[in-house]
């Protein structure tokens, strides 16, 4: 059904349009109270799976799957998007101040490949009018507040000198860090110039440490669990440094991994993705690569840091090959765009009996066994 709705209608209309379209459909269905049970009850069967719970950042969470950050990037359908069965939700990137992203078009799809390219370029209203929204929100919801988690995603706005990015980046975790179920600091996304530089480890140290500071001075009632989240695009020895810095600065979490600038393996012709330009490449294509990221952290830094796998995730089997290499929680976006509103409860479906078919009886014990038995081979 969706797939042919895919065909006809939503791959005619501008991948922007089309993604403003169906997000304000699932903000509607969310706004109204039995349209929003009945859906969740379709979408996010929750109580159906109670063997997906699991531990994150001092959390318990309904399952490991969550939104990748891009989709929300003002914070306005956490509801609906937890509707639709998402176990988090990373709003973002948010930076300092408000901007409105690059010229359009800057979002293309790849039908052939699974994949998107998209140099939206953080376009957002900024920290300070995100803040107010979460703040709203976690007003309205009272006490409820901790039924969905709520990543916050930070980068640097785009008229920031790189001389004033940490600056930036602190405005941001003041205004933010108190909404925040965990804060992200994005220095992986190729369309900020000299963004994706803040990775190494020279730059992301003082980075780190100031936004770390501005998050305990802002929040004080509870320690504000902080990651990174980095770019497939890293050499191998550059990721082995940031984990080693995460590992040395205490770090919560990594990301791994973020869009990548390669064009590499695609089955749509090269005129084409020429054309399009310039952008961050997701979906299918970012699978291997996000994956191998993923396995190189976890061997580096094990349980001591909280790993999130991202990338080209398609199918509960992406997810458990995730989790079997080390990740705890895992997202996805790109996949939600090709296979609808019915992604998430398949992603639940499919998890819960690879678990079940699994010599482990909880998702924290399946958490890089897939390391473990090849090492042990
Ligand atoms: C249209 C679009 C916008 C995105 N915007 C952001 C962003 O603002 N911040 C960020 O950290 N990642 C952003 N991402 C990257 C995703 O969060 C994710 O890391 C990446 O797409 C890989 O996952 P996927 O293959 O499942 O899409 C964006 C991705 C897409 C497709």
């Amino acid at each position: 059904m969706y797939s042919l709705l895919f065909k006809l209608i939503l791959t005619r209309l501008d991948p922007e349009r089309a993604h403003h379209l169906a997000f304000a459909w699932i903000r509607r269905a969310a706004r109204t109270r039995v349209l929003r049970t009945f859906l969740t009850a379709a979408f996010a069967p929750r109580s159906r799976y109670e063997a997906l719970r699991t531990e994150a950042f001092g959390r318990t969470m309904h399952g490991p799957f969550g939104l990748a950050a891009g989709f929300d990037k003002n914070a306005i359908g956490i509801d609906g998007l937890t509707m639709m069965g998402f176990d988090h939700v990373e709003i973002g990137t948010v930076t300092a101040e408000p901007q409105p992203g690059n010229p359009q078009p800057r979002l293309f799809r790849l039908v052939k490949d699974r994949a998107l390219v998209n140099r939206m370029g953080f376009n957002n209203e900024g920290s300070a009018a995100v803040a107010a929204r979460l703040a709203a929100r976690d007003a309205a919801l009272g006490k409820k507040r901790s039924r969905t988690t709520v990543g916050v995603n930070i980068g640097k706005t785009k008229l920031t000198p790189e001389s004033e990015a940490v600056a930036d980046y602190v405005t941001s975790t003041e205004r933010l860090a108190a909404h925040a179920d965990y804060l992200v600091v994005n220095v992986s996304s190729p369309n900020t110039a000299g963004l994706r530089d803040l990775q190494a480890v020279g730059h992301l140290r003082p980075l780190l440490t100031a936004v770390r500071e501005a998050a305990d001075r802002a929040v004080t009632d509870r320690r504000v669990p902080l990651l990174v989240k980095i770019a497939p695009d890293l050499a191998d020895e550059d990721i082995d440094a940031v984990a080693d810095l995460a590992v040395e600065l205490g770090l919560d979490g990594i990301i791994a991994t973020n869009t990548t600038i390669s064009r590499d393996g695609l089955s749509t012709d090269s005129a084409t993705v020429e054309a399009i330009g310039a952008g961050g490449l997701s979906g299918a294509p970012l699978k291997a690569r996000s994956l191998a990221v993923l396995r190189r952290l976890y061997a580096r830094v094990g349980d001591r840091i909280t790993l999130v796998g991202a990338g080209g995730v398609e199918t509960a089997g992406d997810v458990w090959e995730r989790i079997l290499a080390g990740a705890t929680l895992v997202q996805g976006y790109s996949a939600f765009i090709y296979q609808g509103p019915f992604w998430c409860s398949a992603i639940h479906r499919g998890l819960a009996e690879r678990l079940k078919d699994s010599p482990y009886d909880t998702l924290a014990e399946a958490v890089g066994a897939g390391t473990r038995k090849a090492a042990t081979r």
